[in-house]
């Protein structure tokens, strides 16, 4: 007989599976995309973020120019998820045929690429908060540099951000809320840190980051606070 705990452990652990052939397959189906628009003008492939990308990247290594792509736009449209397709773009073309680098014992693990492309739930988590026209409004500006190689491989990336709103910090708008690090950071996910920061695990307990909600629909903190350690 299965006990009622069996049978949600099963659900649980299909869930998990589920999710994750959801992100495999949502992997390979953006390398696969990539790959399509590389090297293709801009008038031989649908509009696609991915083929602004390339052509930045082409000009670039026929001109040996620099290349900027500004992203801009008002609040909710798509400057954040339009900026990580073309990190990733970038990535996975300059992982393309390249060999992985091996791992150094007491250095930052993964590839460069990796590195670049997980750069962002932490920024992201100190960032961005939930505001009345987007869920994961970015509070900063960032200047993204990325070097190339001379044969177009990535060699390194750093970012600059600036302007972050401060005044969030202590007061949020109703329907708003403070920047997601505090929301993560309280889900408990972590005990040694709730010791460390002497802090507990209800936000109502905080009125400076209480103001407004304290979950968001959309957002899953745990899952968010995990993809930020
Ligand atoms: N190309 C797209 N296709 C479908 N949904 C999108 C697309 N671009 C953005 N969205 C949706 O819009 C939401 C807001 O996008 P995003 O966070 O990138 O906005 P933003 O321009 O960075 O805004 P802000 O200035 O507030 O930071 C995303 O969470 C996503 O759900
Ligand atoms: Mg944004």
């Amino acid at each position: 007989m299965q006990t009622e705990e069996d049978k949600k452990n099963v659900v649980r652990l299909q869930d998990l599976v589920d999710k994750l052939q959801f992100k495999v397959k949502a992997y390979k189906r953006q390398a696969e995309e990539a790959v399509t628009y590389r090297g293709k003008k801009r008038i031989e492939a649908p509009p696609h973020i991915f083929s602004i990308s390339d052509n930045a990247y082409q000009f670039m290594l026929t001109d040996r120019e620099n290349q900027s792509v500004l992203i801009t736009g008002e609040s909710g449209a798509g400057k954040t998820v339009n900026t990580k397709r073309v990190i990733q773009y970038f990535a996975t073309i300059a992982a393309l045929g390249g060999k992985k680098a091996e791992p150094t014992p007491g250095k930052m693990q993964g590839s460069l690429e990796d590195q670049i492309v997980a750069a962002n739930p932490l920024l992201e988590a100190y960032g961005n908060a939930k505001t009345v026209r987007n869920d994961n409004s970015s509070r900063f500006g960032k200047f993204i540099r990325i070097h190339f190689g001379t044969t177009g491989k990535l060699s390194s990336a750093d970012i600059e951000t600036y302007l972050l709103e401060k005044s969030r910090v202590t007061f949020q708008l109703s329907a708003e809320r403070s920047y997601h690090i505090f929301y993560q950071l309280m889900t408990g996910h972590k005990p040694e840190l709730l010791e460390a920061l002497l802090i507990t695990t209800n936000p109502y307990d905080y009125p400076m980051v209480s103001q407004g909600e304290i979950t968001v629909k959309s957002i899953n903190d745990v899952e968010e606070f995990i993809a930020t350690d």
